[in-house]
Formats: structure tokens, C-alpha cells, sequence
């Protein structure tokens, strides 16, 4: 199946779906429409039984980030919309039935990022680069990041990353726990395609009720944090930083912040 970004392909027998961003001439960066077909491709994926769902991008990249042409000029009410859109797919990833891989094979910024994060493994190419860069911007992180991250990186090294926008290389990455694989950039597709079987393989019910086990270790707290978490998005649109680190970026030169 395919709309006009997002791509919803299967293997030979049917149990793994994988899902391209593609849209490569912005680098996959996620617009309204890929979002909204994200969304359809996973929902399509999960009542087609998918018994694992990999996540990539088409071309060299990964996902470059939400649209920043698109967030530039967005009032707080649409960056509320924007956030809740992103956020919905990013929890689509994480609540999908089955397990999800993230096939870093580029540039996984912001949101991409965020996506990578809502899966249940990832494995990056070796030239991937990862971060979670929106304070560059004059944002945060608002489709989960704040929340997801640190599980993964822990505290402190979550608050590095986010602070100062760091962008990680693979290897980083991997030594950081953000991912939990690298292999080199032309095995990667094969690679997360044996990893995606095996677990396909595996007794789905089992697995799937894992999934759930183990999601259930964050709901507790996970939820009043990612609501917080959209709260504080949607609040800096329209903030002379977040103008002004977007138009910087759109006009090719360094921000000038206040
Ligand atoms: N939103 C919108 N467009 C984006 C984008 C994004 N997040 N990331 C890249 N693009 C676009 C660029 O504007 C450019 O479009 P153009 O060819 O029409 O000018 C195209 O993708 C290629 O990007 P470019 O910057 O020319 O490629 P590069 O190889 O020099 O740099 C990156 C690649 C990823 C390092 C750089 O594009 C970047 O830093 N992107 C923003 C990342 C970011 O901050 N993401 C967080 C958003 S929440």
C-alpha cells in the first residue's frame, strides 16, 4: 500500500510489514499529510496481523525531523494540534501489537528521533546521526522525547543530549544505549530484516503479551509526563526564539537567540 510519503511494504509471507518515510527530498522530515499516513499505515499494518513493523526512511536519511517549514509560523492552538498528531503516531508505534525496529539508515533528528524512540528496538546504520536537536530550534522536544529518552540513556545523559542538541553518530549512539545496534550501512537493511523474522517467528502471543508487560512498566508515571510534555510544546510557538530558530534554519545561517 502507498500514499504519497509513506510507503507499507510486507515480506514474501506476510509478517513483516515495514514502513518508509518517503519523502527524500526534505530528508523524510514529517508533515501533516506523512503524519496522517503514518498513522493509516500503521493502523493497516496492525489489523493486517503484522507480526513485527520496521520503521525507515527512503533514500539516505532516516527522518530529519518534523517539518520546520511547516512549525515556523504556528500559533500555539495549531502547535497544540501539531503535537497532539505527532504524539498519536509516536504512541501508535509504541502501543502496535507486535514489536517495531527502527532502521536508523540516516539522519534521525527531532521528531525522527522521537519516532525511533517510541519503537521497541532500533538498530542504526553507520552513518546514522541521532539527537533530539529542538532546543536548537527555540523548542523541546514534543512528541515524546522528553519522556522516552532518558529510559533509554538515562538521566543525565538524556538532559546532555537535549540541552545542547547533541547530535550522535552511530557509534555514540550504540555506547549511549540509544541504540541497540550498528552495523554497517549496506548490511542494515538485511540485518533488521533477520531480526524482524526471528521475532516474527517467535509465538506471537507470547511476544505480544511481553510487549505489554513491559510497556506497563512506564504507564504509571509515563502519561501526566507526556501530557506535560505537550503542554510546554505547543506554549513556545510564537516565542521570538522559536521564530527565530526556525527562520534561521530555513534562510541557511546561524540563529541569533535572545
Ligand atoms: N524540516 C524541513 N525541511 C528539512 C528538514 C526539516 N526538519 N531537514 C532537512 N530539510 C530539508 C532542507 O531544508 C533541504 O531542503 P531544500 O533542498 O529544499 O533546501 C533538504 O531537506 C536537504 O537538507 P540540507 O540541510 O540541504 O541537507 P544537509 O545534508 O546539508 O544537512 C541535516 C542535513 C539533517 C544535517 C540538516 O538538514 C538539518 O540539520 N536539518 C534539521 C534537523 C532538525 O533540526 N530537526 C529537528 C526538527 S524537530
Amino acid at each position: 500500500m502507498s500514499w504519497d510519503t509513506v510507503r507499507l511494504e510486507w515480506n514474501d509471507d506476510e509478517t513483516v510489514a515495514t514502513l518508509i518515510v518517503d519523502r527524500p527530498d526534505a530528508l523524510n522530515a514529517l508533515d501533516v499529510a506523512t503524519l496522517e499516513a503514518m498513522g493509516e499505515a500503521i493502523e493497516t499494518a496492525a489489523e493486517e496481523d503484522a507480526r513485527a513493523l520496521v520503521l525507515t526512511g527512503a533514500g539516505d536519511a532516516f527522518i530529519a525531523g518534523a517539518d520546520i517549514g511547516y512549525m515556523r509560523d504556528l500559533s500555539t492552538e495549531e502547535a497544540q494540534a501539531w503535537g497532539e498528531l505527532g504524539h498519536d503516531v509516536a504512541d501508535a508505534l509504541e502501543a502496535f501489537p507486535a514489536p517495531t525496529i527502527a532502521a536508523v539508515n540516516g539522519y534521525a533528528f527531532g521528531g525522527g528521533c522521537e519516532m525511533a524512540l517510541a519503537c521497541d528496538l532500533r538498530v542504526a546504520g553507520e552513518s546514522a546521526v541521532i539527537g533530539n536537536t529542538e532546543v536548537d530550534l527555540g523548542i523541546i522536544p514534543g512528541w515524546g522525547a522528553t519522556q522516552r529518552l532518558p529510559r533509554l540513556v538515562g538521566d543525565e545523559t538524556a538532559r546532555r543530549m537535549i540541552f545542547l542538541g547533541e547530535r550522535l553518530d552511530a557509534d555514540s549512539a550504540a555506547e549511549a544505549g540509544l541504540v541497540g545496534e550498528v552495523v554497517p550501512d549496506g548490511n542494515l537493511e538485511d540485518v533488521v530484516a533477520e531480526l524482524a523474522e526471528r521475532i516474527a517467528a517467535q509465538p506471537a502471543f507470547a511476544v505480544q503479551s511481553a510487549k505489554r508487560a513491559l510497556n506497563r512498566r512506564y504507564e504509571s508515571t509515563q502519561p501526566a509526563g507526556l501530557e506535560y510534555e505537550k503542554q510546554a510544546f505547543a506554549g513556545l510557538f510564537g516565542t521570538a526564539d522559536q521564530r527565530e530558530g526556525m527562520t534561521a534554519f530555513l534562510d541557511d545561517r546561524d540563529p541569533e537567540f535572545e
